[in-house]
């Protein structure tokens, strides 16, 4: 953990949705409620500047961390704080409109998050007028500017979305979310729609960015090797919980959780030329009937009795945080096998 101050705390933030049918056909069926639990427990730190990433399948509840991170989702328990403030409760507050400021969100689909119907440089301009950051003719300079600083052109500002391709697209939204001047901003799958190299430049233009303006990214994906290009410290993420949080190098080289080590498995190594990858094992079970003891246990090699039954805890190991019984145990690492 950085002995910095961070700028994003989340601590034990969990989420739970009310999945249940309507009241009359639970009647009807005679069902109970159902609740799914979307996040459990989560708790990391972003230091400033930094970034955060997380990882995992799908499902596996990375937008719901993300919405929670920006107060676009209220946990059902836990807290986010910005700079030691309450995000939550500063939200109620009259000083909502300036924490709103400091974060913002760039989300996988830029031409859903755009209105088609607006020139781009409205679209840019929306967020400065609503935070009164300019006004006059600084608006239009200081749209300008952020064009020009996501590698597009001032007349860009006269068109519409479609007039785009995906990648330029997401070159806009960035700028959009650039104009509230943030500190902080969820990059929720911000590459995934794009071909690879535009991913590249996005994903370059994006660590430029955070070099220049100091800004401190929660980076979500589900694509290791983009991870591993973005991200400081990596949460992996499986069935709403943490079950790894590690420095990018200790957890490329030596990942401690099972789940950890499949996904690493499963993704293209440039230094695994000709070795065929194994998949990613087994289903992902049903959130709203997670499985006893450790919920990957039915996927996992090394499960025993234990895993079946009790919850693995988290501990620290290094600067390795994991929930493993195999691990706490120091059994079945791929070298002892
Ligand atoms: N508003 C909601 N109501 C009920 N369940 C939800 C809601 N939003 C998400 N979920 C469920 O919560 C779990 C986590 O969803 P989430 O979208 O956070 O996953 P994700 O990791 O972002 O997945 P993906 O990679 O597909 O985007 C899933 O089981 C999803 O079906
Ligand atoms: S606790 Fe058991 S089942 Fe869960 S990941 Fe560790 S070894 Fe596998
Ligand atoms: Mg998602």
């Amino acid at each position: 953990m950085s002995e910095q101050t961070p700028l994003i705390r989340a601590e034990n933030l969990t989420c739970v949705f009310d999945v249940s049918k309507p009241w009359l056909n639970r009647v009807i069926e005679r069902r109970e409620r159902q609740f799914l639990t979307a996040a459990r427990n989560v708790t990391f730190d972003i230091p400033k500047g930094k970034t955060f990433a997380l990882v995992g399948e799908s499902g596996s509840g990375k937008s719901t961390i993300g919405k929670m991170a920006v107060g676009l989702l209220r946990p059902t328990s836990g807290k986010v704080t910005v700079d030691g403030t309450d995000l939550f409760g500063a939200l109620k507050a009259s000083s909502a409109s300036a924490l709103r400021r400091r974060i913002q969100m760039i989300f996988q689909s830029p031409y859903a998050s755009l209105n088609p119907r607006w020139r781009v440089g409205d679209i840019i301009a929306e967020p400065i007028r609503a935070f009164d950051l300019a006004s006059g003719d600084a608006v239009g300079a200081r749209v300008t500017e952020l064009l020009e600083q996501v590698g597009l052109a001032e007349n860009d500002g006269q068109k519409y979305p479609h007039e785009f391709s995906g990648g330029q697209r997401q070159r806009i939204a960035i700028a959009r979310a650039l104009a509230s001047n943030p500190e902080f901003i969820v990059c929720d799958e911000p590459t995934s729609a794009l071909d690879v190299s535009v991913q590249s430049q996005v994903l370059n233009l994006m660590k430029d960015l955070q070099r220049d303006l100091g800004l401190t990214y929660l980076f979500i994906s589900h694509d290791l090797s983009v991870v591993r290009y973005m991200a400081d410290q990596i949460g992996v993420l499986y069935l709403g919980q943490l079950v790894e949080t590690a420095n990018r190098e200790d957890l490329f080289n030596n990942p401690q959780h099972p789940y950890t080590r499949m996904l690493m498995d499963a993704a293209p190594r440039i230094d695994a030329f000709g070795r065929t990858a194994d998949a990613v094992k087994g289903e992902i079970p049903d959130p709203i009937t997670p499985p006893p003891g450790c919920p990957f246990h039915p996927r996992c090699p090394l499960v025993d009795n234990r895993c079946k039954t009790e919850v693995p805890k988290p501990f620290q190991t290094g600067e390795t945080n994991v929930a493993c019984h195999a691990a706490e145990e120091g059994r079945g690492r791929p070298e002892a096998a």
